[in-house]
């Protein structure tokens, strides 16, 4: 006979956090929020590859891309690049985020000379950037012939079809600085000669970046950014168990700093011939995660079979429909508590501590917190970051509200069937996720900032200033439906509504 569980599966929503006794030092300016991210020997050794926020980001076409990850990687997270996209797409998207120079930007709008004020102004309003590049082929590193920005134009007395030629402050009156001009460097000529643009350029005159006045100050705002030894953002990718023998050493020499192998339910033979294949080639010097899992044999196969980090969730992503169309799944919650158990056990018996990710379903800020008490090194994010002006998709006013666009890998759009394959044939059998907007957000930054502060201000309710601490001392209780509509706001009339009614 099947087995029946006895409790049901729950999820973030049944949960609450009981407060503890908060001392004077229990502040969320000392919290700190770093995660393990791969296995290591607790106790023995330091963990080899920290995040300095518990975040990273979903392995999704709508979430991770480079410009994601250098927004993520700079306040401390990881972003992991799709991979269900062509191998050389996804290891130049890599490339691009391990080549970003902290404050040397690959100029957004260009325009050759022959171009005009109009183009200028159109370019503006759709990007926003006022600084163009003037190129001899309108490209961001094509020879150098000038930049126009607002200050070389005068919308009200000029005709919009002066050329750009006759208006652009040309190349022989632009101070620029060699490849190799260090940040601190540029700065420095940035403030002698009182420039608000620094354009960097080779040999040949050639552009190659822009460093900009305010983006100095910005790298100082930026205590947390996870880096390598090289002082490169760090970056995550995406793999899959078909192509793994081509995409893995693509992969690793763009620079990844770590894999993850991205599937619906990880609990498979094709995860372990994955890692198999990255061990034989790259013994421990490739880290990889894999999953997903919801359960303890899930978890101890994949630890067992090498994972450096195991993913948890099935069906509770926000675009996925995988629950109602096979019916396989689990309460998020139960999930990771019960994976979180194997995890601590495993470490007992073999003094390996192995990091555990918990992917999908965070709809709520405090909903990260609980997962971290339940025993989560870090929270795998993909709504929450498609919100944001760095997510990969267009920003568009649908019924007078701005919104993104967020799909599922499962769904018809994005065709990554790849993540849901079984050993059967090369495609998508039926969706399992959904194509859907969410709303705008603004800037990651700004919204990462607010999150975070929460999420350490109810560890300082807990009396706690460390995530290990978090998962050791937090008490949580299941709360019932009816004290669910008591948490809310309940027999008032905002005074917002009075009247309206
Ligand atoms: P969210 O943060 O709730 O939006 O969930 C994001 C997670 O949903 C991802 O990290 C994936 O694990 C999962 N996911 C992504 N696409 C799909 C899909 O099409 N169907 C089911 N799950 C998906």
């Amino acid at each position: 006979m099947a087995y029946f569980y006895s409790e049901p599966s729950r999820t973030f929503n049944e949960y609450l956090l009981l407060p503890g006794y908060t001392g004077e030092d229990c502040v969320p300016d000392r919290v700190s929020l770093v995660a393990p991210l791969v296995k290591y020997r607790r106790g023995q050794e330091e963990c080899p590859f920290s995040l300095n926020i518990p975040m990273v980001s979903a392995i999704m076409q709508s979430v991770s891309n480079d410009t994601m990850a250098v927004a993520l990687a700079k306040e401390g997270g990881l972003s992991f690049i799709y991979g269900s996209q062509s191998v050389e797409d996804e290891a130049d998207m890599v490339r691009r985020v391990k080549n970003h120079k902290a404050g040397f930007v690959v100029s957004a709008s260009n325009l050759t000379p022959d171009a005009t004020l109009a183009d200028v102004l159109a370019l503006k309003a759709r990007n926003g950037f006022s600084t163009v590049a003037v190129t001899e082929d309108a490209s961001p590193n094509g020879k150098l012939l000038g930049i126009v920005t607002s200050r070389d134009y005068r919308v009200t007395r000029m005709s919009p079809d002066v050329p750009v030629r006759d208006f652009m402050t040309p190349r022989d009156k632009l101070i620029t600085a060699p490849a190799e001009t260090s940040l601190k460097e540029a700065n420095d000529i940035i403030w002698d000669h009182k420039l608000n643009t620094l354009p960097i350029v080779d040999q040949d005159d050639h552009l190659l970046y822009f460093v900009f006045r305010k983006d100095y100050a910005e790298h100082k705002e930026h205590p947390l950014s996870l880096q390598d030894e090289q002082k490169r953002y760090m970056v995550g990718a995406g793999i899959n168990s078909r192509d793994y023998e081509r995409r893995v050493p693509a992969l690793v020499e763009a620079g990844a700093d770590v894999l993850c192998i991205d599937s619906s339910e990880g609990h498979s033979v094709w995860q372990k011939k994955t890692i198999d294949f990255i061990r034989e080639r790259y013994g421990d010097r490739v880290k990889v995660g894999a999953g997903n899992v919801v359960d303890r044999e899930g978890f101890l196969f994949l630890a067992e079979a090498g994972a450096d980090f195991v993913k948890v969730g099935i069906g509770g992503g926000s675009i996925c429909i995988t629950r109602e169309t096979k019916g396989i799944g689990r309460g998020q919650a139960t999930a990771l508590i019960e994976v979180a158990k194997a995890r601590d056990e495993y470490f007992e018996k073999t003094g390996v501590y192995v990091p555990v990710c918990s992917d999908g379903g965070i709809v709520q800020d405090h909903h990260i917190t609980l997962a971290l008490a339940m025993g989560a090194d870090f929270v795998m994010l993909g709504r929450y970051f498609a919100r944001f002006d760095e997510s990969p998709t267009p920003k568009l006013m649908i019924n007078g509200q701005y919104v993104k666009e967020y799909w599922g890998e499962g769904s018809n759009r994005a065709r990554n069937w790849q993540r849901y394959d079984l050993g059967g044939k090369d495609n998508l059998a039926f969706e399992e996720g959904v194509d859907s907007y969410v709303t705008y957000a603004g800037s990651l930054q700004d919204n990462v900032a607010k999150t975070l502060y929460k999420v350490k201000s109810t560890m300082c309710n807990c009396g706690v200033t460390s995530i290990p601490a978090l998962q050791k001392e937090a008490r949580l209780t299941v709360v019932s439906s009816t004290s669910i509509v008591e948490g809310g706001y309940h027999d008032v009339t905002l005074r917002a509504t009075m009247g309206k009614e």
